[in-house]
């Protein structure tokens, strides 16, 4: 009870400052009050009541512009706002990209919100109904650089399935040799037997490749998808995401359904010495070299985070020795909001997104975020301002109007244009089948791919920024991959920006481009587990 006293003042009084003067935020939802208010000391609850408060009067406001923008809308037909100058479209897009920015007061109020959901997460009263599962993944020993040998991978999880042959050298060096494999989409939602049979079938074809055939390896399995993990080698998956939906693989562990695939084969033995989540082969794979790294973060098809978490804090980790101080958190982030945290900051956009996705109501801040739906959030605000007479004189066209068909890298490509600069502009807009489009439009659409891009951007800069002030270290380097963070031309920059304005002072980071965690770390962790178990013994 203590701690979680503790917990809630020291969630308060980082935002305190932020407090005063805060006005924006939706109501926190019933369990948040209850969760705040039982923990935490008067002045904090009168804080949190100020939040609240303050929030509505944001809330009106920011509804205000909404009306504003709509009333424009509303009261010009397309024809008449097709007429108007330039300046005149510009200005209205600006207007109604409005709500796509965050102010500084609501990322805090998010960096605030995020922490109580982590808190939630790991607390284990709190954890059955927390939306972010702060997930325990059992590793705790970050490779030290001395980890040698050969290693089998097998990366689910991301654009695409592949298949890795890892070979850990001496003095950091390593070879790769790797091989992506299609998963057709009939798998990607047909049956749990149908996917693990897949792989199993790549598994044993690329051993045959590459001459393992017959060899008995370890073997890291980057499995991205929210696991409850029991153990380095046991995870139950907790539910799909990012597109797939595979039956009667829910609650199942993930490990015995592959072990079970290659033993209907038959024909390839392998070790599976670690499941591992594709943030927790970031943060491996980056601290191989840099022993601060201590979050790991993707950016990618989907979003989330993982990070050094000490064991007294992660109340679901029986811990096993004593002299090990941390143990790795996969916080499962991208399901932040689901329980209407981030409706306060949610456009009818992201809503539109929601409704029409495979899994409606569910990872709520990932689908503000990440490769999987980035694109689909310009092309919604597109076709709303085309449909209005804003862009392209009120011409469509058919890929446009499309679910699906404005690409994520599209939104790269068209903010790597120099300013006033639309040559990638045009090449895609001609892509879409929008031939017309004056200057005037490219530097609209440009905006909005900016508008989108940077709220990106600053939600995953509240996320990375309340875990480097929990953690609450001197120095930190964060471990990222991914395609958009890989991928946009502005991503880093704008995230190292907005985490600096949100840490505390005295701690300083980096944010450091893992190579190939997915893979690399997999073997990594795969490796750490080998070596551990040599040192206990078991092996
Ligand atoms: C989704 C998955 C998560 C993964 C992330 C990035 O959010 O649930 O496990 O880490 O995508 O791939």
């Amino acid at each position: 009870m203590d701690r979680e006293l503790n917990g809630a003042m020291r969630s308060v009084s980082i935002n305190s400052a932020q407090l005063n003067g805060h006005n924006n935020g939706g109501g926190l939802d019933e369990t948040d009050r209850v969760g705040v208010a039982q923990g935490a000391a008067l002045s904090a609850t009168e804080k949190l009541t100020t939040t609240t408060a303050a929030a509505t009067k944001s809330t009106t406001a920011a509804t205000n512009a909404t009306t504003a923008t709509t009333t424009n809308l509303a009261t010009h037909s397309p024809q008449q706002i097709a007429l108007l100058s330039a300046a005149e479209k510009s200005k209205m897009v600006h207007e109604l990209c409005q709500q796509l920015l965050l102010t500084d007061e609501q990322v805090e109020e998010l960096c605030y919100r995020i922490l109580h959901e982590l808190r939630r997460g790991l607390a284990k009263d709190t954890h059955p109904k927390a939306n972010v599962k702060c997930f325990v993944t059992y590793v705790q020993d970050l490779p030290n650089g001395n980890e040698r040998g050969k290693f089998l991978a097998l990366d689910l999880g991301g654009t695409n399935f592949r298949v890795l042959l890892i070979h850990l050298q001496e003095n950091n060096d390593f070879q790769m040799e790797s091989r992506i494999y299609a998963i057709p989409q009939h798998i990607m939602i047909g049956s749990g037997t149908q996917l693990f049979d897949h792989i199993a079938e790549c598994l044993s074809n690329f051993m045959a490749e590459h001459n393992v055939y017959k060899e008995r390896l370890p073997l890291g399995f980057t499995f991205s998808f929210p696991l409850r993990q029991l153990g380095l080698t046991k995870g139950l998956l907790e539910t799909w995401t990012k597109g797939f939906n595979c039956a009667g693989v829910v609650n199942e562990d993930v490990v015995q359904l592959l072990k079970d695939a290659i033993a209907r084969r038959g024909d390839v033995q392998i070790d599976v010495c670690a499941i591992l989540n594709d943030t927790t082969g970031t943060l491996m794979s980056c601290a191989w070299k840099n022993h601060n790294c201590k979050i790991g973060l993707i950016v990618g098809t989907g979003a989330n985070a993982c990070y050094m978490e000490r064991v007294e804090e992660a109340e679901l980790f029986a811990a096993e020795d004593p002299r090990k101080k941390h143990v790795l958190i996969n916080t499962e982030w991208g399901a932040f909001g689901d329980n209407g945290a981030l409706d306060f900051v949610r456009t009818e956009f992201d809503r539109d997104i929601d409704v029409h996705s495979i899994n409606p109501g569910k990872q709520t801040f990932e689908k503000m975020i990440s490769g999987m739906y980035m694109g689909e959030l310009v092309r919604l605000v597109l076709v709303k301002m085309t449909q209005a007479g804003i862009l392209f004189n009120g011409q469509d066209s058919e890929v446009l109007n499309t679910r699906g068909l404005f690409f994520t890298k599209y939104v790269s490509e068209i903010e790597a244009d120099e300013p006033g600069n639309f040559t990638n502009c045009r090449l895609v807009l001609e892509e879409l089948g929008l031939t017309n489009a004056t200057d005037g439009d490219c530097a609209n659409v440009r905006y909005i791919c900016e508008c989108v891009s940077k709220r990106a951007a600053h939600l995953v800069s509240a996320g990375i920024a309340t875990l480097i002030n929990k953690m609450d270290e001197p120095t930190v380097t964060v471990g990222v991959d991914g395609s958009v963070y890989r991928f946009h031309p502005k991503f880093h920059n704008l995230m190292v920006e907005k985490i600096s304005q949100l840490i505390k002072p005295g701690i300083t980071f980096d944010l450091m481009l893992s190579e190939d965690g997915s893979g690399r770390g997999a073997a990594l962790v795969a490796a750490v587990a080998c070596r551990e178990d040599i040192l206990n013994g078991k092996k």
